[in-house]
């Protein structure tokens, strides 16, 4: 396993390497829901790249950027035993360098939920990965449903600037106990992650009411609603029915829709969602 920090390194290794490059972008960390991607793109191309890179642009003012968990030995050693072929891992003067100013911005679907709890955030995230597109220029690039919002914004991106790559988006990894795995999940006191199982208690109770003929959003994000006020500790910033596609808020659910969660556990704010489908 080859560790890149350099850009100007890896620019002059990319032209090397064959077409047939997995992407992995990550912010480090690294947990089975990320491993479950690392395993998907060594199992479907000849070379693999995980990017991992804490991306200032996409955290908010008062967010946790600074104190977000970062383990690079860890993280290296994990990759080492995925058999992962390279590692970019950049400074963020290698990624932002001086007089940096070009941004991506992606409309609509960067709106509703986490667009209106992180104003900026997507903007960040398309920033940064576009530019890890060009960089890299994979053939196949792996993303989580979990953050099922970012797959959105990220496949929109890559379908309207004509990237020739395929966005392929990985089932969420959880816990046994249902919580969906997450490097955010450190931060939870131990009453605090007793008290987060109810975020994947209220989805599979919308998608359970979905399956036995419930099409109203509004009454399935009641029931939503109800589950997680059973925990004292969860303080909720959205639940949501909304469209698969294009994440907007629906009266009835059709053949598909998601249910989405963002709640808190102290200063920790966890996001999931549920498909809801016969
Ligand atoms: P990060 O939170 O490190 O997640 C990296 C990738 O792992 C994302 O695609 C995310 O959806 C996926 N992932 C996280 N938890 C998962 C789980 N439990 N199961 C399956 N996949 C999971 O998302 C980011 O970083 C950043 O926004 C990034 C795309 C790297 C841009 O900076």
């Amino acid at each position: 396993m080859k560790v890149v920090t350099s850009i100007p390194e890896w620019k002059a290794l990319r032209p090397k390497l064959p077409d047939s490059l997995g992407l992995i972008p990550t912010m480090g960390f690294l947990h089975e829901g990320h491993l479950s991607l690392v395993r998907r793109s060594r199992a479907e191309n000849e070379v693999s790249v995980t990017w991992i890179f804490v991306n200032p642009k996409q955290f908010g003012q008062g967010e946790d950027f600074t104190s977000y968990p970062r383990d690079m030995d860890r993280d290296l050693h994990l990759l080492e035993g995925e058999r992962m072929d390279y590692v970019l891992a950049p400074a963020v003067e290698g990624v932002y360098a001086p007089g940096f100013q070009t941004h991506v911005h992606v409309d609509e679907v960067s709106k509703p939920l986490e667009g209106v709890s992180r104003p900026g955030h997507f903007r960040g995230v398309a920033t940064v990965v576009a530019k890890m597109f060009c960089l890299t220029q994979p053939r196949r690039a792996y993303f989580g449903q979990k953050d099922a919002q970012q797959c959105a914004v990220v496949r929109r991106m890559a379908e309207d600037l004509g990237m020739l790559l395929d966005v392929v988006v990985c089932p969420t990894v959880r816990e046994p106990d249902g919580l969906a795995m997450s490097s955010r999940n450190v931060y939870l006191s131990p009453r605090e992650r007793e008290a987060s199982t109810v975020i994947y208690r209220a989805l599979q109770g919308a998608a359970q009411a979905y399956r036995a003929g419930e099409r109203r959003a509004q009454a399935l994000r009641q029931l939503m609603l109800a589950t997680l006020a059973s925990e004292p500790l969860a303080r909720v910033d959205y639940a949501a029915v909304t469209d698969p596609g294009t994440f907007a808020e629906i009266e009835r659910v059709g053949p598909r829709g998601l249910a989405l969660l963002a709640v808190k556990f102290g200063k920790t704010r966890l996001i999931d969602n549920i498909e809801l489908a016969e």
